[in-house]
């Protein structure tokens, strides 16, 4: 995914300063060329020649050495540069312009966007000054990983551990992306609902919220602006979308057309219960020897009413879930919701609904087009419905 991308990845003086070179390796593996700038600190804790081997390159490390200006060149060449670790002496520098070192010589002379990935002890990581130095950078439009929590190579336990190589890898992916969705706003539902027969039990059903997460953060990375109206689910929040938790279907019909006139593209991932039931018991119900008979009564269909009140040039999407007559049971719901798209599963594919790892898709437009694609892990497939969104925002 980084075919060709020039990166330079800084190092200074920290204890993960070790993992920095498994970022090296995994820029490498997507396809990147590396350079290496490192600090005199950093070289205490790992070797140049490590760097020099993963890179393919000789390391950049002193300011004296070589051509007199080797970081301006450096700076002109690169895509994007990550500084991992970025200790705090280091972010101090950065924020104020300072150029005493090779490393902060080149990030002055870098055109290219920079992310830096703290690391430090924790109180370092809280003084004022670090937080300070760190929303500095970001003012200054550099992107800020957070640090993470746990056992510090002090010994104590709090935030300031780097982020991982891979969480590194993926920021970097995603701040080199195209992003097709700038400026829009996608709304989104995820997960089931539960309706409640008294206050502990409910009737539900078996989706995990996967495939609307999946597609929910894959629109941020395109630069959307999302919100997420989710049910009942396993899954964390993601960072950079906002998240809306309901459970029944009556809040997330509340939750999603108050949220749905503003919005340019509306999805409806999410399980809805069809039915709940009629009386609500408000103490729990105790067993008897009898039969215990339900009576269910309509929920109402969320997406029918977003049809209903779509504002001109919104896309609305939603999902099938047939066992058969597939393409025509979904191009009916199409129609009779007022949908621009429909994205249909059939159980009838194994590994395709709920609770796999993978779905099986066709997408199909209300202007004729259908598009098939292979089984896939959900993120793939979030990819998938999003580039055909995407193509239909771009005509
Ligand atoms: N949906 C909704 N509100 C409901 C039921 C479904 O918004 N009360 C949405 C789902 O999120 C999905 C689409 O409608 O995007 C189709 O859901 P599905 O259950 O396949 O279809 P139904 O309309 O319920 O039709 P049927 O049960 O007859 O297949």
């Amino acid at each position: 995914m980084l075919a060709d991308k020039k990166i330079i990845v800084g190092i200074t003086g920290s204890i993960a300063a070790y993992k920095a070179a498994l970022l090296v390796r995994l820029f490498v593996a997507q396809g990147a060329q590396v350079r290496v700038v490192m600090t005199e600190s950093a070289k205490r804790f790992v070797g140049e020649l490590t760097f020099s081997n993963l890179s393919q390159h000789p390391v950049f490390a002193g300011l004296w050495d070589g051509s007199w200006t080797e970081h301006v060149h450096l700076g002109a060449w690169a895509d994007f540069m990550v500084v991992a670790p970025a200790s705090a002496n280091t972010l101090a520098k950065m924020a104020h312009g300072l150029c005493d070192n090779a490393l902060t010589a080149v990030f002055l002379s870098a055109k290219c966007p920079v992310l830096v990935a703290p690391a430090m002890d924790a109180d370092m990581y809280i003084h004022p000054s670090t937080l300070r130095n760190l929303a500095q950078l970001q003012a200054d439009g550099v992107h800020v990983m957070h640090a993470g929590e746990g056992f510090l190579a002090s010994g104590l336990h709090g935030a300031g551990r780097m982020a991982e190589p891979e969480e590194i890898l993926a920021a970097t992916i995603s701040a080199l992306s195209p992003k097709p969705l700038a400026g829009k706003r996608v709304l989104l539902s995820a997960g089931p609902t539960r309706e409640y027969v008294d206050p502990v039990r409910f009737i539900s059903n078996g989706s995990t919220g996967t495939m609307g997460y999946a597609l929910a953060r894959e629109a941020a990375r395109l630069g959307a602006q999302v919100t997420l109206v989710s049910g009942p689910v396993a899954l964390k929040d993601a960072a950079g979308i906002t998240t809306v938790r309901v459970e029944t279907a009556q809040e997330m019909f509340e939750a999603m057309t108050s949220h749905s006139a503003e919005q340019d593209i509306v999805i409806m991932t999410a399980a809805v219960g069809d039915y709940r039931p009629l009386e609500f018991s408000p103490i729990k119900i105790k067993k008897g020897d009898e039969n215990l008979v339900l009576t269910l009564g309509r929920t109402r269909d969320i997406l029918k009413q977003l049809g209903e009140q779509k504002p001109a040039g919104q896309l609305l999407v939603g999902f099938a879930l047939e066992t058969n007559d597939e393409e025509a049971n979904a191009r009916a719901k199409m129609e009779r919701k007022n949908l621009d798209f429909i994205v249909l599963n059939s159980l009838r594919d194994s590994g395709a609904g709920f609770g796999s790892g993978t779905n099986k898709i066709t997408v199909f437009s209300r202007k004729g087009e259908m598009h098939n694609f292979e089984l896939k892990g959900k993120d793939a497939v979030a990819t998938d419905i999003w580039s055909v969104l995407c193509n239909a925002i771009e005509k």
